[in-house]
């Protein structure tokens, strides 16, 4: 096994549960074009990039669009997400994470995150988190979505890190699949069911600890 030197955290369901406010976004549009999306639907879009959330939502109420309108809806499904990401607050980092960080920050361990939002800058801004990443990689900053290793490579890259080195902490199929891509560990956040190809799944960063990145 390759000595551990960074982590790489993805953000929503893995830092945050973003995906409650994405879900209210994507139903409200759903129903401006007449149709209902469901909870279980919303699982569809974990992990997935705005664009192709859209295309999956259209496939659900069987709508076509031009390509405009569907960057136009993208837009105000967006500043309806961005209406809830402005009233996050610091109480909703998940169970664990905080004591996770000041863990391996006190221990030398590098700290990068590798998501596909273009919100995530905001968010850790409303966390009051952006301090502790040495390295920010979204979806501003990559050209191909997860499962394609660029989001975590460019991770290990910023940090100067060989990706042998790094362990990737994902609650998303294809996120998993991006790290495993990558040639990196990953821990997924989550349910056994979705992510038994991580090299260990837990359920949450509650309790997780330095001595248990051991793969
Ligand atoms: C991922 C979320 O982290 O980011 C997806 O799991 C979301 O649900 C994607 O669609 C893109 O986010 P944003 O904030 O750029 O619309
Ligand atoms: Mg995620």
């Amino acid at each position: 096994m390759g000595q551990i030197s960074a982590c790489i955290f993805d953000l929503d369901g893995v830092v945050v549960d973003t995906a409650k406010y994405h879900y209210q976004a994507w139903k409200r549009l759903g129903k401006e074009l007449n149709f209902d999306f469901s909870e279980d639907d919303n699982e569809r879009l974990k992990g997935v990039s705005r664009m192709d959330s859209l295309n999956i939502l259209l496939e659900i109420g069987n709508i076509t669009l031009s390509e405009e309108d569907k960057l136009a809806y993208a837009d105000k499904k967006n500043i309806w997400y961005k209406e809830f990401v402005m009233k996050m607050t610091p109480d909703e980092i998940l169970p664990g994470v905080l004591d996770f960080f000041k863990e391996l920050k006190d221990a030398g361990y590098k700290i990068a995150l590798g998501s596909a939002s273009k919100n995530a800058v905001a968010i850790l801004e409303k966390l009051e988190i952006i301090d502790w990443f040495d390295v920010i990689i979204d979806g501003t900053k990559t050209k191909k979505a997860k499962p394609d290793p660029e989001v975590f490579l460019l991770g290990a890259k910023g940090l100067n890190i060989d990706p042998a080195n790094c362990v990737v902490f994902e609650d998303a199929e294809a996120g998993v699949e991006a790290a495993l891509n990558a040639e990196m560990y990953c821990v997924g956040i989550g349910s056994p069911k979705n992510l038994g190809k991580a090299h260990k799944v837990m359920p949450g960063l509650l309790n997780m600890n330095i001595e248990k990145l051991t793969f």
